[in-house]
């Protein structure tokens, strides 16, 4: 704690004698209390675990330069642990949550306080826990706004809202995941879709209420658009209303129009709106995008934009979602992202690079004497064709304090036997198993290629690394062409992100440079492929100067 608030104070003091006007640097204090808590949904009860009695939870604030400090309370019978989904974690990685990659999970009555600074970025992420299925209900925004003083690159929105978009099951989601994982089967889907925790009227509860947006005409709105669902990539659309996409993953792109988002788990997006239509209310809908054969929920949420002074009975304007499997309004939304890549905001893209990675990433089957339903076998998930078994110490303090056993470096860069990767597959669907991480020195160059298999199902897989962010320099359908696919990245202004999904039974290449000392997971973000095993880890190396070290652990870091 103590080591995150005397820089600060020291910047806060130096600063203020220089330039008394320009001081910024603050310390943020919040406490999240993990609590039971009964809540309605679908005409029906049931306790959830939440943070401070909130689903969603409570926004946290903060500026570029500021450190917070968030004290985690555990009261629930779950040991639980808090990611902040995209903060670098610059040598803090203590503080970035997951469980067993990062830290021991928080037991119950135990606390924790996270303790990390926020530097080089603004814009809007999210945090969740980051252990078993706990993230359906415990997740929140976090809104990290420009330094006192610097404006937005885009003309100031009148007025600003979080939207986050999630899932909401009738029945316990620690159930349901367990009960998969015994049968070895896939796990039931959610029951319906959450704008700001409310689905909207639905067939069997059309008493359901809906979130509510109250604008003002003429004004502009910017919404921060999260999507922490767990297992669902999600269509987001405003009846009657353009959206002007102006950040993603909190990094600044070119501004551009679109009519729907497409946002998957693990992904923020910030669009700005104006009220510039005849006064009424605007349905505001988010609804699956699956283009595979795998079943999702089917359920759209629905939230309204109300215009004020509007009378009552006045017009609803509905608006149509795109069909499930729309991938061409995927695609759309996808290939118009660009880097903002301005004076002030440079896209910083790796031209070399030190380690070039071929990763698969897709399903498996492995056998389970024990799992009847899937007769003898159970599907899995992997990363070139290794099922990440999850360590029972964190990686991070293996790692710092030198203890063997818990990991091995030997995980691979290139696949273990090359097939049509997006055909049929192999005859054999069996993957190995094993904790191993891949280790880069510190400040290499990566670029990963990340390749879909078609094997069960090909599938679009929203992956996510910790610790850094990423450019996003190509993509393709198909099997990757090492020899031609290149000669097409964009090494200009390629998307800056965190969490980028791999097109189903396609590729995307990505690039980053490892300045980040730690232990740093990458794994889909579809919480049932985290749970099969498709995970891995990057081990990067201290440095040599003074500050390119991994920082020691703080004193209340959980035992497991
Ligand atoms: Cu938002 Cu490792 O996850």
């Amino acid at each position: 704690m103590v080591g995150g608030i005397i820089p600060c104070l020291r910047m806060f003091l130096l600063l203020a004698f220089l330039f008394p006007a320009f001081v910024h640097c603050r310390v943020r204090h919040y406490t999240f209390n993990v609590l039971m808590k009964n809540t309605t949904r679908l005409c029906s009860s049931k306790p959830i675990v939440s943070v401070n009695g909130k689903f969603p939870g409570p926004t946290i604030y903060a500026r570029e330069d500021d450190t917070v400090l968030i004290r985690v309370v555990n009261h629930v019978k779950y040991n639980v642990s808090i990611h902040w989904h995209g903060v670098r974690q610059l040598r803090t990685g203590w503080a970035d949550g997951p469980a067993y990659i990062t830290q021991c999970p928080i037991r119950p009555g135990h606390s924790y306080m996270y303790n990390f600074t926020i530097t080089g970025q603004r814009g809007t992420l999210f945090w969740h826990a980051h252990v078993l299925w706990l993230r359906s209900t415990v997740h929140g925004a976090l809104v990290i706004l420009p330094k006192l003083g610097v404006p937005y690159p885009f003309p100031k929105p009148d007025h600003e809202a979080v939207v986050v978009l999630a899932e909401w099951w009738k029945s316990d989601t620690e159930a349901v995941i367990n009960e998969a994982i015994k049968s070895g089967l896939a796990p039931n889907v959610s029951d319906a879709h959450t704008i700001n925790g409310h689905p909207g009227p639905v067939t069997n509860c059309p008493s359901q209420g809906g979130y509510k947006l109250s604008v003002d005409p003429g004004k502009s709105y910017m919404l921060r658009v999260i999507n922490a669902a767990l297992n669902e990539e999600l269509f987001f659309k405003i009846a009657g209303h353009q959206m002007t996409v102006v950040e993603v993953d909190a990094t600044y792109v070119k501004p551009f129009k679109t009519n729907t988002i497409m946002i998957a788990p693990g992904q923020t997006t910030n669009v700005i709106v104006t009220a510039n239509q005849g006064s009424g209310k605007y349905m505001v809908a988010a609804s699956p995008f699956m283009d595979a054969p795998i079943a999702v929920d089917n359920q759209t949420a629905t939230a309204t934009l109300h215009y004020s002074g509007a009378l009552s009975g006045l017009r609803t304007v509905l608006t149509s979602t795109p069909p499930k499997n729309a991938t061409p309004v995927a695609n759309n939304f996808v290939d118009a992202l660009r880097s903002l890549n301005s004076n002030q905001y440079p896209a910083r893209v790796p031209q070399t690079v030190d380690h070039s990675l071929f990763f698969t990433v897709g399903l498996g089957l492995n056998p389970c004497p024990s799992c009847k339903p899937a007769n003898g076998s159970r599907v899995v998930a992997s990363v070139n064709n290794v099922t990440f078994v999850m360590p029972t110490v964190a990686l991070l303090q293996a790692h710092f304090f030198n203890l063997k056993g818990v990991f091995t470096t030997d995980f691979p860069g290139n696949p273990p036997f090359a097939f049509n990767y997006t055909g049929a597959g192999p005859a054999n669907l069996q993957t190995s198993t094993g904790t191993k991480v891949y280790r880069l020195p510190y400040n290499a160059t990566v670029q990963l290629v990340l390749q879909d298999t078609g094997i069960i199902a090909p599938e679009n897989h929203p992956i996510h690394l910790h610790g850094f962010n990423f450019f996003a320099v190509g993509r393709g359908i198909g099997n990757f062409n090492p020899k031609t696919d290149p000669a097409n990245f964009n090494l200009v202004d390629p998307v800056e992100r965190n969490t980028i999904g791999v097109p189903a039974g396609g590729w995307v290449a990505i690039r980053f440079r490892a300045d980040n000392p730690g232990v740093w997971f990458m794994h889909c973000h579809l919480e049932v492929h985290t749970t099969w095993g498709l995970k891995m880890a990057f081990l990067v190396d201290n440095g040599k100067g003074p500050n390119e070290s991994l920082l020691p652990p703080p004193k209340d870091l959980p035992k497991c």
